[in-house]
């Protein structure tokens, strides 16, 4: 049986993520699996194997069927959802998750990219689907280095290649879900501001000379709103609230 299959991680889900539970062998994306019923907050998708993944700012995602944690989960936001902020929160659990299972450092590239040594071990992805989002999340588990991507933007990693083992992926999700529902409910009750130290400390860009869009600078950490802070060389401090950082 499947590390994933229902009936291994169904008896372990610890709150109401992961409720329910829809898991397929193959699919396009887990991205569309909730497309069809009403379902509530906190459904999750997942697939062995996605044959069209997809990334941020229009790019693909790539997995080894059965070596990943390829999953979306259903967010009902009661308020209309400041995307910005909710992508470092799911990054966030995402990270803290790794480090639970894998009892590594996880390092976050902002928004939410999670990084292993530099190199990147998850990505997540947040679409609307009217006043809902769909939050898609890939980790790459037990890939071996020979079966990661190699022409991604920042190079890829596996917790496997980092950890030098293996890992249940069931376990890692049940990690996942228990601290997204958690994370996830902090700031939709009191917002971002009590996370700021979390994120602060796993900052991969703090000190970081970057690039965006054509400029240059250096990330000076998180603002209480979740934006980028960066200083450029004549001194001035800007914010950001989107866009692709590329490391100079
Ligand atoms: C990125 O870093 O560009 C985001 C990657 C997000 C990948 C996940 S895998 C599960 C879900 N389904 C998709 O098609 N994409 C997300």
């Amino acid at each position: 049986m499947s590390d994933l299959a229902p009936d291994s991680v169904e008896p372990r889900l610890r709150g109401r993520f992961g409720r329910p539970y829809l898991y397929v062998v193959e699919t396009p994306s887990t991205q569309e699996l909730f497309s069809e019923v009403e379902l509530p907050e906190g459904a999750v998708a997942v697939a062995e194997h996605q044959t069209a993944g997809r990334g941020r700012s229009g790019r693909t995602w790539s997995d080894t069927a059965g070596r990943a944690l390829l999953c979306s989960v259903l967010l009902r936001p009661a308020e209309a959802p400041v995307i910005p902020q909710l992508s470092l929160v799911v990054g966030l659990a995402t990270a803290e998750a790794i480090e639970a299972l894998a009892g590594v450092s996880a390092a976050l590239k902002w928004p939410n990219d999670v990084l292993l040594d530099g190199r990147k071990v998850a990505g997540v992805l947040l679409e609307r689907r009217g006043s809902a989002v769909v939050c898609g999340i890939g980790i790459n588990v037990g890939q071996e280095r020979h079966e990661l991507p190699d022409d991604t933007r920042v190079p890829a990693t596996s917790l496997r290649v980092a950890s030098a083992d293996a890992h249940d992926r069931g376990a890692l999700l049940v990690e996942l879900l228990d601290g997204l529902e958690q994370l996830y409910g902090s700031w939709t009750s009191t917002g971002l501001e009590p996370l700021v130290e979390r994120l602060a400390s796993r900052d991969a860009l703090r000190g970081r000379r970057i690039t965006l869009s054509g400029s240059e600078g250096v990330g000076a950490g998180f603002s209480a709103d979740g934006r980028l802070i960066v200083r450029s060389d004549d001194g001035a401090t800007h914010l950001v609230s989107s866009g692709e950082i590329g490391l100079a």
